[in-house]
């Protein structure tokens, strides 16, 4: 097939992430027959750098036209300056919400060869296998923000709407699952997680009657995720408490740099990102774990160009090599040896 890709590696460890997960989409391109356009355009504190602006129009309009967005990572204490009148993570609410990429999917399996690499119990982390759907673009990232010498303020606002369509994104997919959905919220202290709740069980009564919902706040569902793990399957939840929940639970899989992500909206088009961040402490080492990023390629093949078994194909190379025991510095035992992120990537390109 022919596809065309958007590529914006981003800052920190960004491009260097991207470069490898470039090469696996070479490579299947190669063997399996595809022609993928691969236009790598500039993003983040990147694209500050070289045009004021962190999402230049040439960017937008690439990846509006695109089949698929690939994104490395953005920001950087560069561009973080308290009193900074552009940032690089303008860019990336800005581009999720042009795409309308309204729900983000973020899978969390601890591999069984990784039950050590977290801080918690191996016992704990057998066979954990859940999925959060975030909603990515309303709530408090998207409300109206005010300063004055003595206050500032963040809008949080939802609509009917917006809740209906992320739910029922979730709902369909834990019909594919185990047909169990937690919706996450605040309802005991915030009105927009009251809406939240009423929506979602509104939703669910009358559209998906054979998938089960439980209500959590918060604050506990930030407890019993690392206490039992395992119980959970599909997590709905609004923006923000996905981003802190999601970071969260990217330590039941041993590290950050292990998750990818998928965000979506109607269409096929979707935005494939590692749950980030861009890593500024081991920038430019060439050590930063490239896993994220391949699992985010093998997202974009399933999701936005239907290339089911060139995904699995990706997903079975890296869990192979990690069954092999390949670590890159940040899953490595204490005074193991490490490889490098190109190392580990020529290893799952070898395995394809
Ligand atoms: C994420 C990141 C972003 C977010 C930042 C970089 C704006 O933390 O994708 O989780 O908060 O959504
Ligand atoms: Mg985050």
């Amino acid at each position: 097939m022919k596809a065309t890709i958007a590529v914006l590696p981003g800052d920190g460890i960004g491009p260097e992430v991207i470069a490898e997960g470039l090469r696996c989409l070479r490579a299947l391109a190669e063997r399996h027959g595809h022609e993928f356009t691969l236009t790598e355009l500039p993003f983040g504190g990147a694209a500050i750098d070289l045009t004021g602006n962190p999402l230049p129009d040439e960017t937008l309009h690439a990846c509006r036209t695109a089949d698929a967005v690939l994104l490395g990572a953005i920001g950087g204490p560069k561009w973080s300056s308290p009193t900074a009148k552009v940032r690089p993570e303008q860019g990336l609410l800005a581009l999720r919400s042009a795409l309308g990429v309204y729900a983000n999917l973020r899978p969390v399996k601890v591999h069984p060869a990784l039950q050590g690499a977290s801080t918690l119990k191996p016992e704990v982390l057998e066979g954990v296998d859940l999925i959060f759907v975030r909603e990515l673009t309303g709530g408090i990232y998207f409300g109206e923000k005010r300063r004055d010498a003595h206050s500032a303020t963040d809008v949080c606002t939802y609509s009917v709407r917006e809740i209906e369509r992320i739910v029922r994104t979730a709902a369909r997919l834990a019909q594919r699952r185990r047909g169990k959905l937690v919706s996450i919220d605040k309802s005991n202290v915030l009105e927009t997680s009251r809406l939240w709740r009423e929506v979602t069980t509104r939703v669910l009564r009358s559209q998906f009657p054979d998938v089960s919902l439980e209500h959590m706040l918060v604050d506990s569902t930030a407890m019993h995720l690392i206490r039992r793990p395992r119980d959970f399957d599909v997590l709905v939840t609004e923006n923000m408490f996905g981003d802190i929940l999601t970071d969260e639970a990217s330590m039941l899989a041993g590290s950050l740099g292990l998750l990818p992500s998928a965000s979506l909206g109607e269409g096929t088009r979707g935005l494939y990102e590692p749950i980030h961040g861009s890593a500024p402490d081991i920038a430019g080492q060439g050590i930063a774990n490239p896993c994220g990023t391949l699992l985010s390629v093998a997202l974009l093949l399933r999701h936005s160009l239907a290339l089911e078994s060139e995904a699995a194909a990706l997903e079975r190379a890296v869990s192979e090599v990690l069954e092999r025991g390949a670590r890159t510095p940040d899953i490595a035992a204490r005074g193991t040896p490490a490889l490098s992120t190109r190392e580990f990537a020529d290893a799952v390109l070898s395995r394809l």
